[in-house]
């Protein structure tokens, strides 16, 4: 397994850069997900580690060696796209063999890999079957399989769940988190879903625009968003227009007075932002909390949680987010009736 360096890489198809100036560490067995919008560039740059796309500059390392004009043959990563790309007229095993073929492992010694590489995706059974007699997940775990049997230095994992459905993602991506910890895979795993992102991830790369916003850990991103583009991304955010009048101290938009812990100090126009699940309803005024009053907008039953968005004096909403404990206290919380809502300074935090 090898570490990975993106050193100032750029790509440029048209005028705008698609890939803009990044650089990022890569620590050995570690799992790294880009997150980001359609379009940012995440597969760009996936494509320009695996050797599929050449940099426009900037250089990419392997264990601290470059590879940049290294073609993708040379540079022995395991890749799964979205849609499975299994060959449909060669069985599971032919399919799991073909990456050893390429690289002139043979015979026994072939028939072995293959077989280890089935078992690590608990297929082993499944290898005389055609891809079209198999479920997608199943389908998905194959190409796992064969980008594993090569012993790849690196897994480069392209939206690799976004073809499956909710259950079977989760399955997917479970079994993709085992088998690259007990491997100790290096890997680099890009997606569109937030959420997915923060599920599976050591370190998470949230891009915009060609450009990293954040890199952090899965709680650093959400909790401590870099900046409002993250905030708005990973997560759910509320935005509180007013103005920091001293470090701490943030008087919204219509009066009240609020603390928050963390971020910018000097004063003018800003928004406190805080999660909508660290926000209580109904709450009696407790001198540790901010503490607002406002009006029911509306209620929406979400399963586990329902989510209440409250009207404030200003005539700015805020949505708060209740987890489901017990039956039937849902009907408290009507549209139109009063309510208030109250939150732990440290939830608060201003960029
Ligand atoms: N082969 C290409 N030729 C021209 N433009 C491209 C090519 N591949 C990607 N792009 C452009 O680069 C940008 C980033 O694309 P991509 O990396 O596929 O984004 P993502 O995977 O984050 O959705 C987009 O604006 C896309 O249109
Ligand atoms: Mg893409």
């Amino acid at each position: 397994m090898a570490t990975i360096a993106l050193r100032h890489v750029t790509k440029r198809y048209h005028h705008t850069p698609s890939v803009d100036d990044i650089s990022l560490d890569i620590a050995q067995g570690e799992l790294v997900a880009f997150v980001g919008p359609s379009g940012c560039g995440k597969t760009t740059t996936l494509r320009m580690i695996a050797g599929l796309t050449d940099v426009t500059s900037g250089s990419i390392l392997f264990d601290g060696r470059d590879v940049s004009d290294l073609p993708t043959y040379r540079r022995n990563t395991g890749i799964v796209f979205q849609g499975y790309a299994l060959f449909p007229h060669m069985t599971v095993a032919e399919n799991v063999a073909f990456g050893l073929q390429m690289r002139r492992v043979r015979g026994t010694a072939m028939a072995e890999r293959v077989n280890d590489a089935l078992a690590m995706v608990r297929l082993e059974d499944y290898a005389h079957r055609l891809p079209r007699e198999m479920s997608g997940g199943q389908q998905q775990r194959v190409a796992l399989a064969r980008a594993i049997a090569i012993k790849p230095d690196a897994l480069l994992l392209d939206e690799p769940l976004s073809a499956l459905d909710a259950k079977l993602r989760q399955e997917v991506r479970d079994e993709i988190r085992r088998l690259q910890r007990s491997l100790g895979l290096t890997t680099v795993f890009v997606t569109h879903d937030q959420e997915e992102a923060v599920s599976i991830a050591d370190r998470i790369v949230v891009m915009n625009a060609g450009k990293i916003e954040q890199v952090g850990s899965p709680q650093e991103v959400y909790e401590k968003p870099a900046t409002r583009f993250v905030a708005q991304f990973i997560g759910l955010s509320n935005f509180l227009s007013g103005e920091v009048e001293a470090p701490g101290r943030f008087r919204i938009r219509g009066g009240g007075l609020l603390t928050y812990g963390d971020g910018k100090v000097n004063g003018g126009r800003q928004d406190l932002i805080v999660r909508p699940e660290k926000i209580e309803l109904g709450a009696k005024p407790d001198q540790g909390l901010n503490h607002l009053e406002g009006v029911i907008d509306s209620v929406t039953y979400l399963g586990p949680l329902t989510e209440v968005r409250v009207r404030l004096a200003s005539g700015e909403k805020l949505v708060a987010h209740r987890q489901n404990r017990r039956l039937g206290e849902l009907e408290t919380f009507q549209p139109g009736q009063p309510t208030t809502i109250a939150w732990a300074p440290e939830a608060g935090f201003v960029l």
